[in-house]
């Protein structure tokens, strides 16, 4: 695990599965028709088992760089509170808004995060697997839009991790913290 201390707070970065972690939310990287997926979508869908997905198609959608809360349904059991379902935007080169639409997905979850007056929030690197973002470019947009709300917005949240699927994301996230923060 790499720690990034935010004054009080504190940025962690894991490697794992999402749907095992000790948080209040867990953020899944979903599609703009919160139809389901597989990726990390699969996973959180089976993990809080059905009632997920009807909370979803009440919902009925999400644009593009935001992100919407429904309840954990079955990941309660896990002590998990709220699933954030963040569409982060599919990869079309770099120069259609990306970078800024991939920022808006995360600012936005953790915003509704803290608004909803929750301690901790567990990100996947939203928009790196299908939506073909790179994770190099990625890493360095979450981890600073992440520090950034830590720093100047947030109320509650005292908590953000970072859980990374593979080994190469994990050490992508972790060479990114050390360069934009020197943390170990
Ligand atoms: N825990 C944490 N991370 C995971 C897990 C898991 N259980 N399973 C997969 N991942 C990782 C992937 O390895 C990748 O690094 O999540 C990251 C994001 O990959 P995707 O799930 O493919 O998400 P994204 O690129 O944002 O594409 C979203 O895929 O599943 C569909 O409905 C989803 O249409 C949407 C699209």
């Amino acid at each position: 695990m790499s720690i990034v201390r935010v004054g009080g707070r504190r940025i962690e970065l894991v490697a794992g599965d999402i749907t095992v972690q000790q948080v209040d939310a867990i953020v899944t990287a979903a599609n703009s028709g919160l139809q389901g997926g597989g990726g990390v979508d699969g996973a959180v869908h089976a993990a809080a088992g059905p009632q997920l997905l009807a909370a979803c198609r009440a919902i009925g959608g999400c644009d593009t760089g935001s992100a919407v809360m429904t309840p954990a349904f079955a990941l309660a059991r896990r002590g998990v509170r709220s699933v954030i379902h963040a569409v982060g935007p599919i990869w079309r080169g770099g120069d259609a808004d990306e970078d800024r639409l991939l920022a808006s997905a995360y600012r936005v979850s953790l915003t509704l995060a803290d608004e909803a007056k929750l301690a901790s929030v567990a990100f996947p690197s939203i928009s790196t697997g299908v939506y073909g973002f790179p994770v190099a470019r990625a890493a360095p947009v979450a981890l600073a839009t992440a520090k950034a709300f830590l720093a100047r917005d947030a109320r509650c949240l005292e908590r953000v991790v970072f859980v990374l699927f593979d080994a190469g994301s994990f050490e992508t996230f972790v060479r990114a913290a050390g360069q934009a923060f020197g943390s170990r």
